[in-house]
């Protein structure tokens, strides 16, 4: 049995002023998932205590919050653990959303932008499929979703996603990852389209911070397959605007010296014009590390960096 400390998110945008936290302490089984002690505390405390949830399983992800301020599915997280590492258990609302009452948000923003990817199998109608017939796909086409289908949609990425937080135009982990699927879904008759409808910021505003996979109770690992679209971007588009040009700039960079020529990467970024736009910010810069604007100076062993982008460039089976 564990003694839980709990201090729960509490919110009524109908009666309260702001937010506050309220205080529970509970006994339980060390392994109680917080969804459960959540459920207790109401049935047993506080009625009026607000939340989502409905399969307690881990499958519906409807009862994605934070817990200790890590975006989890309470009722997958357990108590013990919890109280193990913080010596209390905060419970909060998902971030990123605006919270309705208590823990349950608005999944508005979420949806709309899921909605917005268009998740579902677009077909061209000049090519239906006969009447009867169906459309197999190969084991090995198969395993190009990678995790995706893993996802329960319960937006736990969303929450844990900096990039949201910063730009709500940004389509989100999920979405993304959603986009992905149907990307490398080879029955699928717009994967073209659908990578040019998402740049420039839908995709490269991800910062790579991979939070989103951190998060993601079902391991689908959002931000790997993110990178993947950035990857595939770039081949059908090229380096067309800020996010790819850096990207593609600073890969070259390192092979050139083996280190970073950081006033060569604006440059590569932002071309002469942006550098132009960015002139203050330099001269700032200069001003305290002039050596950062300075060309540095090859690195020894650079054969061995190179022998690393040749590998890369043209992996086993991939004729140089
Ligand atoms: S209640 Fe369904 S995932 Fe937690």
């Amino acid at each position: 049995m564990v003694s839980a400390k709990f201090e729960v998110y509490r919110f009524d945008p109908a009666k309260d002023a702001a937010p506050h936290y309220d205080q529970y302490s509970l006994e339980m089984a060390a392994h109680t998932p917080v969804l459960t002690a959540l459920l207790r505390i109401r049935s047993e405390v506080d009625p009026s205590l607000t939340l989502r949830y409905s399969c307690r399983s881990a499958i519906c992800g409807s009862c994605a919050m934070q817990v200790n301020s890590k975006s989890r599915l309470a009722c997958e997280t357990q108590v013990g653990p919890e109280m193990e590492r913080n010596g209390r258990i905060v419970v909060e609302p998902m971030r990123n959303q605006a919270v309705l009452r208590d823990l349950v948000v608005d999944q508005e923003p979420f949806w709309r932008q899921y909605d917005k990817i268009q998740p579902h199998l677009i077909l061209d109608p000049r090519h239906p499929m006969p009447e009867g017939k169906e459309n197999p796909m190969t084991p090995a086409q198969v395993e190009r979703f990678h995790e995706t289908p893993r996802c329960i949609a319960c937006a736990a990425c969303f929450s844990a996603c900096p990039a949201v937080e910063a730009d709500p135009g940004f389509p989100g982990p999920m979405a993304l990852a959603k986009l992905y699927r149907f990307v490398v879904d080879p029955r699928d008759q717009a994967h073209q389209a659908r990578l040019l409808a998402i740049q420039p910021g839908g995709l490269w505003t991800c910062l790579r911070c991979h939070l989103c996979t951190e998060a993601c109770p079902k391991d689908v690992r959002p931000s790997e397959r993110i990178r993947d679209l950035k990857e595939m971007a770039i081949r059908v588009q090229g380096a067309t605007e800020n996010g790819s040009r850096h990207a593609v700039g600073f890969k070259e960079n390192i092979r050139e010296r083996g280190v970073l020529s950081e006033a060569k990467l604006v440059r590569q970024t932002s071309g002469i014009a942006g550098m132009v736009g960015q002139l203050g910010q330099g001269v700032r810069i200069y001003r305290k590390k002039p050596e950062i604007l300075k060309s540095p100076h090859p690195i020894e062993g650079l054969d061995e960096v190179r022998k690393i982008y040749a590998a890369l460039d043209h992996p086993e089976g991939d004729p140089p």
